[in-house]
């Protein structure tokens, strides 16, 4: 298969297995054929594939969404092959609030959990109930309720070695009745004209405020953020602020947290090019494909940007981005390797 339409960084790559399933239950007999499990591959929309792909692949087509009504909450069941941003938009339709500031984020819900998805102040681990999992290794399936999810920034269970051999196939959502916008994150309260928002006013303005700053997949490819952003220590993040004072330092539980956009702006990198990937000229946290990027191009590009940033401030950024190579995920130094 050509992969370049199943990736939001529409870069061309092969793979030599791709299965598409229909439903959950197909899982137990492709499970007789293949011993191991395949790689799940939502939209590809946090993936980048560093080489022919010869472990095999899997993408689901199912996605149904079940809501049902509580009298304090909506308990919605939505299918992992379920497009991220349609269910938003569903639900806010709807008056059912509590996805609105995760609009326009590329991906299925099935992949939601695992990268803990966020933006604007919420992130999924706020309204995740539970995940319901296939276990390649037994057989069998089992739901994780949100303690067992671990989540954290850009993190959870299901990013760990514990879930190699688990493929998630729904998550259901807790969504309470009462309410309240989230619109403190800069920028959002700006973009709304009334005074009391429902849940489809705030999606409106956080999808106003994503398409100017956040390129388009479909017109340029790209995966989103490319770095998380990082925490450092109190006393880095002082020595930082008496060397840059416009440097933006948010605290939190572990540290100060740092916009890695910042950094890798502060040091002239928008803009920059590699072959066909270039930092985007709006947000200087995204890599962007120009039409002929090759993978080797964004991860030199990468590279770059993590030395630059390791050498003029000190901090080693981690890619949010999630490089696929041969027969397992490789880290940014095996794919540049
Ligand atoms: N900034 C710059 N230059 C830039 C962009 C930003 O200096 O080119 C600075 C500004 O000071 C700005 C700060 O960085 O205030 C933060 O920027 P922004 O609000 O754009 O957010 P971010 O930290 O770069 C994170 C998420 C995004 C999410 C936004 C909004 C990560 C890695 N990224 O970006 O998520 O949409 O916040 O909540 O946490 C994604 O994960 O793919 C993604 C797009």
């Amino acid at each position: 298969a050509e992969l370049s339409t199943f990736h939001t960084f529409s870069i061309p790559t092969q793979a030599h297995h791709l299965v598409v399933l229909d439903s959950a239950n197909e899982l137990k007999s492709l499970r007789q054929q293949q011993p191991s499990c395949p790689m799940l591959i939502g939209q590809g929309s946090n993936l980048l594939f560093v080489e022919t792909r010869k472990a095999p692949l899997m993408k689901f087509d199912f996605s149904a969404v079940c809501i049902k009504e509580h009298q304090n909450d909506y308990l919605i069941r939505a299918e992992a092959g379920k497009n991220w941003h349609e269910m938003v938009c569903e639900l806010c339709e709807r008056g059912i609030g509590g996805l609105e500031n995760l609009a326009l984020i590329p991906g299925t819900v099935g992949a939601c959990p695992v990268q803990n998805i966020g933006a604007y102040g919420v992130d999924v681990s706020q309204i995740c109930q539970s995940v319901e999992v296939f276990d390649w290794a037994s057989g069998h399936s089992f739901e994780l309720d949100f303690e067992q999810c671990e989540f954290a920034y850009r993190h959870s269970v299901f990013k760990t070695s514990k879930a190699e051999s688990w493929v998630i196939v729904a998550v259901n959502f807790k969504l309470t009745k009462s309410w309240q916008p989230q619109i403190d994150y800069h920028g959002l309260a700006e973009q709304l004209d009334v005074t009391d928002p429902s849940p489809k006013d705030v999606m409106k303005a956080v999808v106003t405020v994503r398409q100017s700053k956040l390129p388009n997949p479909e017109v340029l490819g790209n995966a989103g953020s490319f770095f998380k952003n990082p925490t450092v220590s109190m006393q880095l993040a002082q020595h930082l602020k008496n060397q840059y004072p416009t440097m933006p330092q948010f605290q939190n539980q572990r540290g100060v947290k740092i916009p890695a956009a910042w950094l890798i702006d502060h040091r002239g990198w928008k803009g920059r090019a590699v072959g066909g990937a270039s930092v985007h000229a709006k947000q200087a946290l995204v890599i962007v494909n120009h039409g002929q990027a090759k993978a080797s191009d964004v991860v030199q590009l990468a590279h770059d940007i993590q030395q630059d940033i390791l050498t003029a401030f000190g901090i080693l950024l981690t890619p949010e981005v999630r490089f696929v190579g041969q027969e397992k995920e490789l880290t940014l130094e095996q794919a540049y390797a």
